[in-house]
């Protein structure tokens, strides 16, 4: 490796807001010349912008063109190579090798690798692929004794049920004050314990399937990136893609957008619509709440008020 290591200013800023990221930011430029060393590549051009997780750029080798990514340490990225071994490029990319004492793995390349974000074609389009990926990953179910190698959906959103219900008692008054209805705090939470348990249906969930996370491809027309894996409810997944496809809460109509968009997806998907919303209003809650009392209580409150519009497609 010649070329210095660049780190791009969202990745820095975002590690810097800790110890350990400062510490990591550190030795970055060791683990990328390391992985360089240990698989005989060597970087292909600057560091892609789209992430804040990790350090990710082209790179090339013998076996030619390739991907580095090597993640910040964070326990939402502990499997995510196994997610994408698992998947053996079916609806994601493939993994063709992994360093786990790093956090490094070596990805199949997508080119050209526009995020479906920027496709710059029509909401539907959007779905429409969103739906085909999301039919290849799910096609694969479950490995067997699977709840060891990956997490169980309902002991992360138990988890993140009593962080919540803590953030509800640290800022449940500035919320109100935002506008938000405290009932809807109340509902996301309780549908977070519930929702894992009452699912027909396990698969590995890619986990955070928004529209950053689909890369324009040439062995098929899109490929995910990017999992955070769960074993459990497959209507999960799809709430990231109704919600970040331009986000549809800054619309006047934002009701029946949303509504469209939940009951053409769950058609294709083949899942009860009601139960993507649910998953809304229940990822809603959880994100911001956890927007308000981190980053920013405004930008929270505005996430905690768009699952109250989810929610009126709750019977
Ligand atoms: N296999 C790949 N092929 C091409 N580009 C990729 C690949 N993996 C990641 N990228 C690029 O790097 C960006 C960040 O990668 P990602 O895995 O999503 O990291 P983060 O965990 O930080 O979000 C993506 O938005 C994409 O632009
Ligand atoms: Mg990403």
């Amino acid at each position: 490796m010649s070329e210095p290591v660049v780190v791009h200013g969202y990745l820095r800023k975002a590690r810097e807001t800790s110890i350990e990221g400062l510490a990591w930011l550190d030795r970055l430029p060791d683990l990328v010349e390391e992985a360089c060393r240990r698989w005989d590549i060597e970087i292909a051009g600057p560091p892609y912008e789209g992430g804040v997780c990790g350090w990710v750029a082209p790179v090339r080798g013998a076996g030619g063109d390739a991907v580095l990514k090597v993640s910040w340490p964070h326990t939402e990225a502990a499997t995510e190579a196994v997610a994408l071994g698992w998947w053996g490029g079916v609806g994601a990319v493939r993994l063709l090798a992994e360093d786990r004492d790093s956090w490094t793995m070596l990805l199949e390349r997508c080119t050209p690798g526009t995020p479906l974000r920027d496709a710059g074609r029509p909401n539907r389009h959007g779905l429409a692929v969103g739906a085909e990926v999301l039919k290849e990953l799910w096609s694969k179910g479950v490995p067997p004794g699977g709840e060891p190698c990956f997490v169980a959906m309902a002991h992360v959103c138990d988890e993140w049920a009593e962080d919540a219900e803590r953030r509800v008692a640290q800022l449940g008054a500035a919320l109100r004050a935002l506008g938000t209805d405290p009932s809807i705090l109340t509902l996301g939470i309780e549908l977070l314990r519930l929702l894992p348990r009452s699912a027909e249906r396990q698969v590995v969930v890619h986990g955070d399937f928004n529209p950053g996370n689909l890369l324009a491809a040439s062995r098929a027309p899109y490929l995910a990136v990017d999992p955070k894996p769960m074993v459990g409810d497959p209507a999960y997944d799809p709430w990231s893609l109704v919600a970040q496809l331009d986000w549809p809460f800054r619309l006047p109509d934002a009701g029946s957008v949303v509504s469209r968009r939940i009951r053409w997806l769950a058609e294709r998907l083949d899942l009860p619509a009601e139960r993507i919303a649910a998953w809304g209003v229940a990822r809603d809650v959880q994100g911001g709440l956890w927007m308000a009392t981190e980053r920013n209580t405004a930008v929270g409150a505005r996430w905690i008020r768009s699952a109250t519009i989810t929610a009126s497609m709750l019977s």
